[in-house]
């Protein structure tokens, strides 16, 4: 019978090593390309990939694995890694210290296995499904804010924020006028960690990937927190649309969710009046 401590432990040390190299990289030079107008890639996001799926090859070959880079193996297993190498690849390439690497492993579509490694802090966050969730060995749970306008939340915009109107500008104006705050950090797998250790009390963003949130989701799960859809239907694995809060602020964060339905908020191709 497989371990899933065994997944974990690797995960973990995959983590840890691909996370050192990336901190050692802040002091080198990053060469930029872009994947589209401001979707941007440096030469680590592709090495660290590398060392991530080497150490996962080499341990779990019969695994398959779905990561940012391109890298898709199918292999018939029921396990399946799910890994963005540099999450906050933005804040990276400006050498703004947050970024993470993210590693998730599910099993039959389901998350087992969460890890969310943050190098500039030395912070491991992981779960693991059934046996709660951990900051640097410590347990973590979920703040227990109940009113939104107390609530620290988070958010994200996606990169085609310029080509698409639904690009999360009228959910951010519906938020910020009616939490405490909203922040914006640049890693989706960091804010939803920071959700579950109750440094966050919500987080929503629209247009994620899989590698963007799949290690974060089994993290608040574990950790007590709810996960869903823009509908509040709990999600299994993956969503791009998604709404991540310590329970208790969820109605509601569905609610100003709502408000923004239909509306398309400001068209990026309207000219400014300046
Ligand atoms: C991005 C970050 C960011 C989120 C974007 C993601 P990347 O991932 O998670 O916080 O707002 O939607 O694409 O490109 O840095 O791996
Ligand atoms: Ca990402
Ligand atoms: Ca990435």
């Amino acid at each position: 019978m497989a371990d899933p401590r065994r997944f974990l432990e690797a995960a973990r040390e995959a983590a840890l090593a691909t996370g050192r190299m990336l901190r050692a990289a802040m002091d080198e030079e990053v060469r930029i390309s872009f994947k589209g107008t401001l979707d941007l890639v440096t030469q680590f996001d592709g090495r660290a990939q590398q060392m991530i799926d080497a150490r996962l090859r080499a341990a779990f070959p019969d695994h398959g694995i779905l990561a940012e880079e391109g890298l898709s193996r199918e292999t018939g297993s029921p396990y399946r890694w799910i890994v963005d190498p540099l999450d906050g690849t933005t804040n990276f390439a400006h050498r703004f210290p947050i970024f993470s690497v993210s590693i998730a492993l599910e099993k039959d579509g389901e998350g087992l296995v969460g890890v969310v490694y943050d190098p500039m802090r030395d912070e491991m966050f992981w779960a693991l499904r059934g046996e709660g969730a951990f900051l640097n060995g410590t347990r973590i749970r979920v703040s227990t804010i109940a009113e939104l306008d107390r609530s620290l939340v988070a958010t994200g915009f996606p990169y085609d924020l310029r080509e698409s109107p639904v690009n999360n500008v009228c959910h951010f104006n519906n938020f910020i006028l009616r939490v405490q705050a909203v922040r914006r950090c640049g890693s989706a797998a960091l804010d939803l960690s920071y959700l579950a250790c109750g440094r966050f009390d919500g987080f929503w963003e629209l247009k994620l990937k899989p590698w963007d949130v799949a290690a974060g989701a089994v993290i608040v799960r574990e950790a007590g927190g709810r996960v869903s859809d823009f509908s509040g239907d709990a999600v299994p694995s993956f969503q791009s649309d998604i709404v991540a809060s310590n329970g208790l602020i969820h109605e509601g964060m569905l609610e100003i969710i709502r408000l923004g339905e239909g509306d398309r908020g400001l068209d990026p191709q309207t000219p400014l009046d300046r």
